[in-house]
């Protein structure tokens, strides 16, 4: 069933799981994604990006996802990293049930101000809002402690940033990058300053820039053809951690297009004959359900639905 994203979460943070947000793009991911929800019994949060939907379009992705959601798993139909308000309005007009309005990069007045505007939009429809403070990127291309707090999530700032714009949930930026190079050396975040931000925000947080960049993964996307040099993402131990600390909805999209890769590579390598799609696909879609169910038990989402 489609739901709004802010009960869901609200409960997740409380009972100190979180929900996995996966990247979409075409019905293959999507399949995959539902058919590991279903097989763990886990609620899921299915998001678009604006690339994703000047991609494939929002009128079809909405209906993929309405569709995926017509089971008893619930499912929030997500805008990702929003930023221009076309989007919102046409996302909320398909259904989404939940937006995020990313004004990371802008000057704190304007983000505030942008984030109101997305808040009271999203309201007319009875969805959620995810607003972000702090800009997400790698902490090791952070040298002084001056560099970190520039864009690092400040925790005062934040509880005042979710004051002045009503959001739902709140991303921050403890050190995690977006795709497949996060770190150079050792992977590291700052869970002290998510400690700090927890006590004082109450609301579900996010963590964007999650994937874990499985070895297996990156090794056979490699037999098969890809360089990948110095791929490497967060661990576990990391996610669990920052669960323990508040964040109740953890975005994950690299793993699932290193999944994609790595088995279409495979396919395409293994079966030289076949022209048959469905059969290039197949393995690719497989490989994504292993590692979405992976992510599920990680997050402690499975047998939450
Ligand atoms: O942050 C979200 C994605 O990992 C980037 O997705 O290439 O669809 O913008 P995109
Ligand atoms: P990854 O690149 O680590 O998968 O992060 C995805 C993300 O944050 C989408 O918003
Ligand atoms: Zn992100």
């Amino acid at each position: 069933m489609l739901v709004a994203a802010k009960k869901i979460l609200v409960r997740a943070r409380a009972k100190k799981y979180a929900v996995p947000a996966f990247n979409i793009n075409h019905l293959e991911a999507l399949k995959a994604i539902m058919a590991a929800a279903e097989k763990m019994k886990s609620p899921v949060i299915v998001q678009t990006t604006e690339g994703a939907i000047d991609y494939a379009g929002v009128e079809y992705l909405a209906a993929l996802i309405r569709v995926a959601a017509s089971g008893k798993i619930p499912v929030i139909m997500h805008l990702d990293h929003g930023k221009n308000l076309k989007y919102f309005q046409a996302a909320l007009a398909c259904g989404y049930t939940s937006v995020m309005l990313d004004g990371s990069l802008l000057p704190y007045a304007k983000n505030v101000a942008l984030t109101k505007t997305v808040v009271s939009l999203a309201r007319k429809y009875g969805a959620s809002v995810e607003a972000e403070i702090g800009a997400i990127k790698g902490i090791e291309d952070l040298v002084s402690v001056a560099e970190k707090d520039a864009v690092l999530t400040k925790p005062e700032e934040a509880a005042r940033f979710v004051q002045d714009t009503g959001c739902d949930s709140l991303a921050v930026a403890i050190g995690t990058a977006h795709g497949a190079y996060k770190f150079k050396g050792e992977t590291h975040l700052d869970i002290e300053r998510l400690k700090k931000i927890a006590q004082l925000v109450k609301l579900p947080l996010v963590l964007h820039g999650a994937s874990g960049v499985r070895a297996d993964l990156l090794k056979l996307a490699e037999r098969h053809g890809a360089k990948l040099g110095h791929a490497r993402g967060v661990l576990d131990a990391d996610i669990k951690n920052a669960v323990k600390h508040g964040v109740a909805k953890v975005n994950i999209d690299t793993d699932l297009r290193l999944a994609f890769t790595a088995g279409v590579r495979q396919a395409v390598d293994d079966q030289p004959q076949v022209i048959d799609p469905r059969k290039l696909l197949e393995p690719a879609i497989h490989l994504m359900a292993e590692v979405a169910m992976q992510k599920m038990k990680l997050l402690g989402s499975a047998g939450q639905k």
